[in-house]
């Protein structure tokens, strides 16, 4: 084969290619305007230094504009002399499966291609973001050093070659270099199958008396679950849910949470419904654990998997320690002080795992926002959760309120919920932070406050979160405004880094009751008086004009 003619391409540097949380996301048609998306690649090249002679990984959660986005970013790779480029089949991969694909094969890194929850279509969310040879997503310093060149790129480069043929698998050769579509599913599956007993899973999965249900919500690990669930453990037909990727989510919203998943709360929430019930995400990375008539919060899901690590072949020689987001609950804590290890607290966002996993310093790990993973990748893995649970009932033969009970009544109850306020203005969501800020500097006013309208509360500390890395060093401010209590009572507030306008206030608001009597109430009502002070500390109604939030989880 000869040589592929590469082009280099004048451009105009955008000044908003800034990755928040999870990457660069933001509305599909911004993404299609001329030479967005290839200067946001060829930034993240430029910022890796020489790329001749690498391999990377693409691959993508099946939205809208997936595919095209995949022969681009391909043609750019080959340009930058990219020698070997490993693409899921149809452009699919599940973020979970992008980093154990990375971490398989021993690439620099990969780009994925998604905005995880956010909706997808010609008017909804696009996203992208880069992974490092780790497979978890690049640290901050890479991060800003992409956007910093972002905004001073002036060519890119491209490889004049025909789109590459995504359905078929194997290998094209061009130029010198190797395009290899791959089977998006098997490499996973292989993982999955060195982590848990798929026997006994299997032997639950085909017992009459245990029905299991997945929710696929139209996203990427329809076609993981399918696998696996169905053909592999073999799970009845019909246990995946909405299996089948359509680019626009079949118009929904791919957030595996009680608002969302609609379908799977109505089954679950029946007498007769399943005895588990599961969701995923978009991408893949999230999940949502129920049992019959019961929610399991994520917080609790992360401290019950960490409790019972022992009933998983991988992880029952113990763990080398935990960690959760900061506003994730405390439940994970109470394990973890059990257990006599470390739990590191960390801010949101998967990245800051990463070091603590590369170091051997932790093994599980969660947030509150339906993300739990281990150090099987360097992402949160939806389908992982739930096989996690599916080894752990086919182990102790308990239903799961059974188990979430019962590890409430030797731990504690962390009552949780998460209060978002959508849709703000940069200006409300800034002032109510430059608001809380100010609380800061104040505190004996802020006490009397808190006096005034909670009268059982005794405000312990509030600050300012900030985090350094325990193995780099390197620290990270500004990660959310928190107000302890004396009981251990916590609110914290911060503004989402992954909506693609305006802003969004998450309000995060927790409370730990030892009592097994009083374990069994309404998490509204047994928060009601943290959350009527969350709005009073924070000015939510002036500044905004907002009285309640537009989600609660
Ligand atoms: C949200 C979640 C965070 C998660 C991220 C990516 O980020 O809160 O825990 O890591 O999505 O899935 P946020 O919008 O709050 O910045
Ligand atoms: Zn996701």
């Amino acid at each position: 084969m000869g040589e592929i003619v590469i082009h280099s391409v004048k451009t105009t540097a955008f000044d908003d290619q800034k990755p928040g949380t999870s990457g660069l996301r933001k509305k599909t048609r911004h993404f299609q305007q001329p030479n967005y998306l290839e200067n946001f690649v060829q930034s993240v090249f430029n910022t890796l230094g020489d790329c001749r002679g690498e391999s990377l990984v693409v691959g993508g959660d099946g939205r809208f504009f997936n595919l095209e986005a995949t022969q681009t970013i391909i043609k750019i790779a080959l340009a930058n002399g990219f020698k070997r480029i490993i693409v899921g089949q149809n452009g699919f991969l599940s973020t979970p499966a992008a980093s154990c694909v990375i971490r398989k094969y021993g690439t620099l890194g990969g780009l994925i291609l998604s905005a995880s929850h956010n909706p997808g279509g010609p008017d909804e969310d696009f996203g992208i973001k880069y992974n490092g040879s780790n497979g978890g997503p690049a640290t901050e310093s890479i991060t800003e050093a992409i956007y910093a060149t972002s905004k001073s790129i002036t060519h890119y480069v491209t490889a004049d070659v025909a789109d590459v043929n995504l359905a078929t698998l194997g290998e094209v050769t061009l130029g010198g270099a190797v395009v290899t579509v791959i089977d998006p599913v098997s490499d996973y599956v292989e993982l999955m199958k060195s982590l848990f007993d798929f026997a006994k899973i299997s032997t639950l999965l085909q017992n009459e008396s245990f029905s299991f249900c997945f929710d696929a919500m139209h996203a990427i690990t329809g076609i993981y679950a399918h696998r696996l669930f169905e053909q592999e453990l073999g799970a009845p037909e019909g246990t995946v849910m909405h299996g089948t990727p359509l680019p626009d989510f079949g118009g929904e919203h791919p957030d595996p949470n009680l608002a969302h998943a609609k379908a799977l709360v109505a089954k679950m929430y029946q007498n007769d419904g399943p005895d588990l019930g599961a969701a995923s995400d978009g991408d893949g990375d999230r999940n949502m654990i129920l049992g019959n008539n019961f929610y399991v919060t994520p917080s609790d899901s992360v401290a019950i998997i960490a409790a019972n690590a022992h009933c998983i072949p991988a992880y029952r020689q113990g763990l080398a320690g935990v960690a959760r987001s900061m506003p994730t609950s405390g439940a994970l804590d109470a394990v973890a002080t059990k257990m006599g290890i470390r739990c590191y607290e960390t801010p949101t966002g998967w990245k800051f795992f990463g070091n603590l996993l590369d170091a051997n310093k932790i093994s599980i790990c969660g947030e509150e926002s339906f993300g739990t993973g281990s150090s099987h990748v360097r992402e949160k893995d939806g389908i992982w959760a739930v096989l996690c649970w599916l080894n752990i009932l086919a182990e102790r033969q308990q239903s799961v309120s059974e188990i979430v009970t019962s590890h409430w009544a030797e731990y504690g109850r962390n009552y949780y919920t998460r209060h978002d306020y959508e849709a703000l203005t940069n200006e409300q969501g800034n002032g109510i932070i430059n608001h809380l800020l100010n609380q800061l500097t104040q505190p004996e006013e802020t006490s009397n406050l808190i006096r005034r309208i909670a009268p059982t509360l005794t405000l312990k500390t509030c600050d300012n979160f900030s985090y350094t890395d325990p193995v780099d060093g390197t620290t990270s401010n500004n990660q959310g405004v928190r107000f302890i209590f004396s009981n251990g009572e916590r609110i914290v507030y911060r503004l989402s880094g992954t909506g693609t306008v305006g802003a969004t206030l998450r309000v995060y608001i927790e409370k730990l009751e030892l009592e097994k009597a009083q374990q069994n109430e309404d998490t509204q009502q047994i928060l009601s008086e943290l959350i009527d002070l969350s709005r009073v500390i924070a000015r939510i109604e002036d500044i905004s004009g907002r009285t309640e939030p537009t989600v609660i989880t």
